[in-house]
């Protein structure tokens, strides 16, 4: 595991987006793996500043996003479908036709789960993984539980969860109580991936996840086991890291 040390949040943002823009460059064809949340708004203003640039080139790019709240359409401002258009695919030439999310709206849920897992499997795997961490050691919507969830499955998200993502809802709009996500057999199986973390409130975590015991009750910590993890972060959330 490589642990690269960035000086605050821009810091970070920059480092993590020079190593999926090297990633696009060396495969211009590859499969991104991209994840929402506060952590990658920066690394993708970062590659869109590039892309305007003319630095990186999207057009053969292929992605499939870790998860979805269950019940909200693409359209809704809430939605991650929403959020990877606003932050990225609308800014960026990527064609959309290659883009994939679960479908948030699908009536069976465990149906879409098994259609997204065979997405995966026909683009032939993901080739760079990017992760953010949860407060309770989270990724994708991977829930601390008594055992790893393997495969793409609707997971019921857990009050603090909830609660820390209330702040991209409005006064009196409910967080969804589910989410389809990639499951941690999934994201394992990406052949390289990028651990973002920033700020003082997940360094206590991300020391429980790199140097405790490997635990479902800490999903992220599952991440030990892979051989080709890089990890960036910034000085406050590698603050309790020993190593
Ligand atoms: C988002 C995701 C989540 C977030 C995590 C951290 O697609 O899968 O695991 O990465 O909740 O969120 P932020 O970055 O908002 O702290």
């Amino acid at each position: 595991m490589k642990i690269y040390k960035a000086k605050d949040y821009a810091d970070m943002s920059r480092k993590a987006a020079n190593i999926l823009s090297a990633q696009v460059i060396m495969k211009p064809d590859c499969v991104l793996g991209l994840a929402t949340g506060s952590t990658p708004i920066g690394v993708y203003n970062q590659l869109v500043e590039w892309y305007n640039k003319g630095d990186i080139d999207f057009a053969q790019v292929r992605t499939v996003n870790l998860d979805e709240y269950c019940g909200l359409s693409p359209d809704n401002v809430h939605s991650y479908a929403y959020f990877m258009r606003k932050y990225l695919f609308d800014r960026v030439n990527i064609s959309l036709s290659n883009t994939n999310i679960p479908d948030g709206l699908a009536e069976n849920g465990e149906l879409e789960c098994i259609r997204y897992d065979k997405v995966i499997q026909k683009l032939g795997g993901v080739d760079m993984q990017l992760l953010g961490l949860g407060h309770d050691g989270h990724i994708g919507f991977n829930e601390p539980e008594e055992a790893f969830e393997k495969s793409t499955h609707v997971a019921v998200l857990k009050p603090e969860t909830r609660q820390a993502n209330q702040r991209f809802f409005g006064e009196g709009e409910e967080v969804p109580t589910q989410a389809i996500t990639m499951g941690i057999k999934s994201i394992m199986q990406a052949r390289k991936i990028l651990l973002i973390v920033s700020g003082e409130d997940k360094a206590a975590i991300l020391a429980r996840a790199l140097e405790g015991p490997v635990t479902p009750r800490i999903p992220a910590s599952i991440l030990q086991l892979h051989n080709d993890v890089t990890v960036v972060a910034d000085t406050a959330a590698l603050s309790f890291i020993k190593s």
